[in-house]
């Protein structure tokens, strides 16, 4: 009742249609795993139970890259759905130009979003020319690595702590019947895979250069020679993952099949999910234990224009929703993610996600990937990650393609 008053206090504010038609908001996503839909549907949950709309729940399986160019074809196509998750960042940039989205500045500044909002470069990434369009509702670190502490048990090792250690083990993990690097099929886990090693391992400052600067001579320099090496050495010991979705590759990583999977924190959904406990079932590491660093890419909402005052309307209460101390505790308590505010209670968070908290306070952050590489640039790398883990194409080879995308990328 307290978040429902509080909307009512910002549709004033607004001058929005809250007496008018309660609507049916369609919102699609790409969040179908156990963790994933645990945490959508304390959205849907909120939505429904504090204003009078509904949640029409439009899920997508098969992960953001079968989901956004879904997405991104209805709303070009005329059949705009009410809401759509997005990474925040470059994904939309396209769609907003062609004025397509809902501009929601007066919701956030009626609801100082520009205070609340950390760390700020959340909130830039959902501005365009002074304009926001989207609600940032996580912060999902990629750079983390999580280790199953059977599986290293079942080997006779003791549990890792850095990448070192990890590669070290991984030929008795494999002795001892295990996948020693989870990694599933899809594109965009071998480019997340290699990008963590390249932060871990070239270090932060050469990775900004290449993702940000688009620096070729360096993604073509020794530093990233080491990862791309790394990476060719650690593909030997992920070929027997035989799965395709990140979360089936998890499952492995939680039932003992594997020693260990690099993802984002998103993974603690599915951990949460089966009942494990961090520290004791499973071990995370921060910046494969080598930099402790919190990526500060993640998830936002962006509202296709409808052309409909009810549906606007209904639209801005879900995007304030979102942002509220409340939802954003409830949600991200469930997604393995960290709040966009700071003045939230995070009391219940488990250790890794005190972990993160902690980097995150000492200001350890690192922009995404999303954030600073063009859709386009993404795609290629995406296609090149996925034939460089899944074929015997070698680390020189594979480096002299990526420095050749680093050197046209936008
Ligand atoms: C990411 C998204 C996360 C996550 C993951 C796997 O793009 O930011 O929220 O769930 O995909 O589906």
């Amino acid at each position: 009742m307290k978040l429902k008053r509080m909307f009512l206090a910002t549709a004033a504010a607004l001058g929005l249609a809250t007496s008018a038609q309660a609507v049916e908001l369609e919102v699609t996503h790409w969040w179908t795993s156990g963790g994933e839909a645990a945490a959508v549907a304390e959205f849907a949950k909120a939505f429904n139970e504090n204003t009078d709309h509904t949640w029409v729940d439009g899920a997508i399986a098969g992960g953001g890259g079968t989901a956004r160019p879904i997405m991104i074809s209805r709303i070009i196509g005329g059949d705009p759905m009410g809401a759509t998750q997005f990474n925040h960042g470059r994904q939309t940039e396209e769609l907003i130009e062609a004025g397509l989205m809902l501009d929601l500045t007066d919701v956030a500044e009626a609801e100082g979003w520009a205070d609340i909002v950390n760390p700020s470069s959340l909130l830039a990434s959902c501005t365009v020319d002074g304009k926001v369009y989207c609600v940032p509702v996580n912060i999902h670190s990629w750079q983390w690595l999580w280790l199953s502490n059977q599986a290293f048990a079942d080997a006779g090792l003791g549990v890792p702590s850095n990448w070192d250690e990890y590669v070290a083990a991984m030929p008795a993990l494999q002795e001892a019947g295990k996948i020693p690097l989870a990694l599933g099929g899809q594109a965009w886990q071998a480019n997340g895979a290699f990008s963590v090693m390249a932060v871990a391992l070239a270090g932060e400052e050469n990775w900004l250069k290449v993702n940000s600067g688009k620096d070729a001579s360096v993604a073509a320099g020794p530093a990233y020679t080491k990862v791309f090496e790394a990476a060719a050495a650690a593909r030997e010991f992920s070929k027997d993952t035989n799965v395709i979705d990140w979360n089936l590759a998890t499952a492995k990583v939680i039932n003992g099949e594997a020693g260990g999977q690099i993802m984002g924190d998103w993974a603690q959904g599915e951990f949460a999910v089966a009942g494990k406990v961090a520290g004791e079932d499973y071990t995370c590491l921060p910046g494969l234990g080598v930099t402790e660093v919190i990526s500060t890419g993640g998830d936002a909402f962006y509202f296709p224009k409808n052309d409909d005052p009810e549906i606007e309307a209904a639209q801005k209460e879900l995007a304030s929703l979102m942002m509220s101390k409340a939802v954003q505790v409830a949600f991200n308590l469930k997604k393995g993610s960290l709040p966009v505010r700071g003045d939230v209670d995070l009391a219940a968070a488990n250790d890794c996600m005190k972990k993160g908290l902690e980097i995150l306070a000492e200001g350890n952050i690192l922009i995404s990937g999303d954030q600073v590489l063009s859709a386009d640039t993404t795609g290629q790398i995406d296609d090149l990650m996925t034939e460089f883990w899944s074929t015997d194409l070698s680390a020189a080879d594979a480096q002299a393609r990526y420095a050749d995308i680093i050197a046209s990328a936008d």
